[in-house]
């Protein structure tokens, strides 16, 4: 058996906080709604002299500083993101000279929107397999915040910036992480377009069907993950969810039993910050002490694609 040990993690936030409130005064919305229908409550947006790639230097700094290896050590560098401040250079490839990878760390930025994260973790993995340095730096980040149309309140309310970022290292006796990823193509209920639409590039979302995809798809890609790392339930210290919304993650613990107190999120105060999600939650759990040395965290994450993927870590 060889895969990844999770060895540190990283975060970066914009300065810039909107509540509920500040969002009822630019459409017909109310706290209530917002609170009860998604659980979230603020979300961060980048403002003047703040970036995607500034977000994730932050982000990338942080978690190398706390793994205490240095730059030369990475053999892999991945960002999952469909914002960056570039269609090209990846912004992985900023990373590579701000950071000082050297020259043959391979560095590019992979878009699975929500599911991003997972699937930059088993890209990781195969990658460092074969690669002559063994620690790899994984990002996601996002500045939604551009692809936003803050005049529909369907869409508005959920988004939120920021960045999260793991060294991850691998090893030939380390467990392998089990990703189960999909993808069932469709461009109709839940996509952003190109540089070449008429339209601005704003995020569309059919909020329902995102919905039921969501709640049908997450439980199966826990089960499975589960299934092949030959593990129960009560095996898995942490499930960090994707935070999109709370409604679908307690639809899902109820569906497969999980314990809540195993289940918590932060989509309180981040909102759905796509793929960036899932790293800030495994960062906060991280740095508060609820995922220690030796325990599991089941990463899972869903979006346009419509992809999913899940994935499991442990803590080194
Ligand atoms: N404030 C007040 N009312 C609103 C708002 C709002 N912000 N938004 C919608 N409504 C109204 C609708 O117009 C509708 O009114 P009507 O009944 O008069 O037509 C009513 O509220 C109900 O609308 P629904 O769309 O049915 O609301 P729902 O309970 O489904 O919640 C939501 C909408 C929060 C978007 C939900 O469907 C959801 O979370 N979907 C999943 C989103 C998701 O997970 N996306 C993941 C990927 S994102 C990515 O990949 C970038």
């Amino acid at each position: 058996m060889n895969g990844l040990k999770l060895v540190s993690t990283g975060s970066a936030m914009p300065k810039g906080v909107v509540t509920n409130e500040d969002l009822t005064k630019i459409v017909d919305t109310s706290d209530e709604w917002i609170t009860t229908r998604t659980g979230i409550h603020t979300r961060r947006r980048c403002g003047e002299g703040e970036s995607h790639t500034q977000l994730c230097l932050a982000a990338a700094r942080q978690a190398l500083e706390r793994a205490g290896i240095a730059p030369e050590a990475v053999g892999v560098c991945l960002i999952a993101t469909f914002t960056g401040d570039h269609l090209n250079p990846a912004t992985a490839c900023i990373l590579q000279k701000e950071l000082g990878f050297p020259e043959d760390t391979v560095c590019f930025d992979l878009n699975a929107a929500c599911s991003g994260f997972v699937y930059a973790l088993h890209t990781a993995q195969c990658l460092l397999a074969a690669a002559p340095r063994k620690f790899g730096l994984v990002l996601g980040a996002e500045v939604l915040s551009r692809v936003t149309d803050y005049t529909d309140r369907s869409t508005c309310i959920l988004f939120g910036d920021g960045a999260g970022a793991a060294v991850v290292e691998w090893g030939e006796d380390y467990p392998s992480i089990h990703a189960v990823l999909g993808c069932r193509g469709d461009a109709d209920v839940l996509y952003t377009p190109g540089v070449n639409a008429e339209a601005p590039s704003y995020i569309h979302m059919e909020g329902q069907s995102v919905f039921r995809f969501a709640v049908e798809t997450v439980p199966r890609c826990i089960s499975q993950v589960l299934e092949q790392a030959g593990l129960g339930v009560e095996d898995v210290d942490r499930y960090v969810f994707h935070q999109a919304n709370q409604r679908i993650i307690d639809l899902a613990m109820r569906k497969l039993h999980l314990p809540p107190e195993k289940c918590t999120g932060n989509i309180a105060h981040t909102g759905n910050t796509s793929a960036a999600s899932v790293p800030l939650l495994l960062d906060e759990l991280v740095s508060t002490g609820a995922l220690r040395s030796g325990q599991r965290a089941l990463c899972v994450g869903f979006g346009a694609g419509l992809t999913w993927g899940g994935a499991l870590l442990e803590l080194k």
